[in-house]
């Protein structure tokens, strides 16, 4: 166990202030929801949008709103190196997982393995392209391919608000974006999820759905009042060690659960969100710079991809940032370093989705790129508390195991 200062791997900090706040703003019930629901719509100009208790939420009533407008479809198709959160969503909404392969380089979903995916389209009920870190995934051909096949896109940009491409914004070129509000996205409220869509058949299903879902009891709403305050004194680098080391705490741990709740976005998450337009702005500035520093103090060292370099981005503003080694041992020893030195260096998700077994799927699904990834993925942490020294050491930690 290491007792000192110690990075936690992503944050999103909110405030004790910003706590106060919220709670204050809580004598005017309904109207926080109200107003962070329109400033949602606003802020990605999409015709509807729609707040929940999380990014699983999200997708889950996703894929029963498109399952009422196409209706005997089960398969539902995804990369296979994944957040188990996307996989645990699509079980609880009572679909089937379908991975497909990925380019180990840029993580993104394979053409070729999407093709052969769809060879029959019958029962496709959706893809769900994922933006990890904030890297961008294809829209445009991935939506171009199924457009033809007539299967609706969910982009998945739970680690990506706020974050564009090419102009857009990530959440809003396919038929629905969702995103996640949970601790150590892009923003967060704590806990919380949303959809966005411009499409109206899919708005008013989802209309119609979200009018059966509960709303948080009092006694949630307190737990997550808790729970935030908690985080907002432990997430500070010089106490962080202290959550870290409760195993209890599952701190970092990916894990599949498809038994959740799904309720709506609570009054007090949406008290939390107030002003955060700004709040994001300042995160994706802070991220842009520390994620710029690892570009240009990492470039061009042997074993070492920046997947970044493979994307035409002007700015990468995303949560972490990735890098892809050569070597499964140095990703290893690496990652002894950060733990010992509390560099916020970790790995990513511990296997490819094909292998949860809750999941069944069949073994005739090969995602070979995908399998080589989860031992060689590393992230490096590019929230506000990151200092210049913190740069450095995590730049040194690198070069020192892949220079020798
Ligand atoms: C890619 C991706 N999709 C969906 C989710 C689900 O979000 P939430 O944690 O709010 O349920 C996550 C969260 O970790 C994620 O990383």
């Amino acid at each position: 166990m290491r007792i000192g200062r110690t990075l936690p791997p992503a944050a999103s900090p909110i405030s004790i202030q910003d706590i106060l706040k919220g709670i204050i703003s809580l004598s005017n019930p309904g109207k926080p929801l109200m107003a962070f629901r329109q400033s949602i719509s606003n802020y990605f100009g999409v015709k509807y949008s729609f707040l929940l208790s999380s990014g699983k939420a999200a997708i889950s009533v996703s894929l029963k709103a498109l399952s009422k407008l196409l209706p005997n479809r089960r398969r539902v198709i995804v990369p296979a190196f994944n957040c188990y959160s996307v996989p645990s969503a699509i079980i609880n909404a009572g679909f089937d997982v379908y991975p497909c392969d990925i380019d180990p380089y840029t993580l993104q979903i394979q053409k070729e393995s999407l093709l052969k995916a769809l060879s029959n389209t019958d029962d496709v009920l959706a893809i769900i392209p994922a933006h990890l870190f904030g890297l961008p995934a294809p829209i445009p051909w991935i939506y171009q391919i199924s457009s033809k096949a007539g299967i609706p896109v969910i982009e998945d940009a739970a680690q990506a608000m706020g974050s564009s491409y090419n102009g857009k914004l990530l959440g809003t070129q396919a038929d629905i974006g969702i995103f996640s509000l949970s601790r150590g996205k892009a923003f967060s409220t704590g806990e919380g999820g949303i959809i966005i869509t411009s499409r109206d058949d899919i708005g008013e299903t989802i209309e119609q759905i979200q009018k059966s879902i509960p709303s948080p009891s009092l006694m949630w709403s307190a737990k997550l009042l808790l729970k935030n305050i908690a985080t907002a004194m432990m997430i500070n680098p010089q106490l962080f060690w202290l959550p870290k080391s409760i195993p209890a705490l599952k701190l970092g741990e990916t894990i599949f659960n498809s038994n959740f709740e799904i309720l709506k976005l609570g009054d007090l998450q949406a008290a939390l969100a107030s002003k955060w337009k700004n709040r994001l702005q300042k995160l994706l500035c802070e991220r842009s710079i520390r994620n710029r520093y690892y570009s240009r103090y990492l470039n061009g060292i042997e074993g070492v991809v920046q997947i970044t370099s493979l994307f035409n981005l002007t700015d990468f503003t995303g949560i972490r940032y990735p890098l892809l080694l050569a070597d499964n041992n140095n990703a290893r020893k690496i990652l002894q370093i950060s733990h010992k030195s509390g560099l916020g260096i970790t790995s990513s998700y511990p296997d490819i989705l094909n292998h949860i077994k809750e999941l069944n799927v069949s073994s005739e699904i090969q995602c070979k790129n995908a399998l080589t990834v989860p031992g060689r993925l590393i992230t490096l942490p590019s929230h506000p508390f990151v200092t210049c020294q913190d740069m450095e050491n995590i730049v040194m930690a690198i070069r020192s195991v892949v220079e020798g």
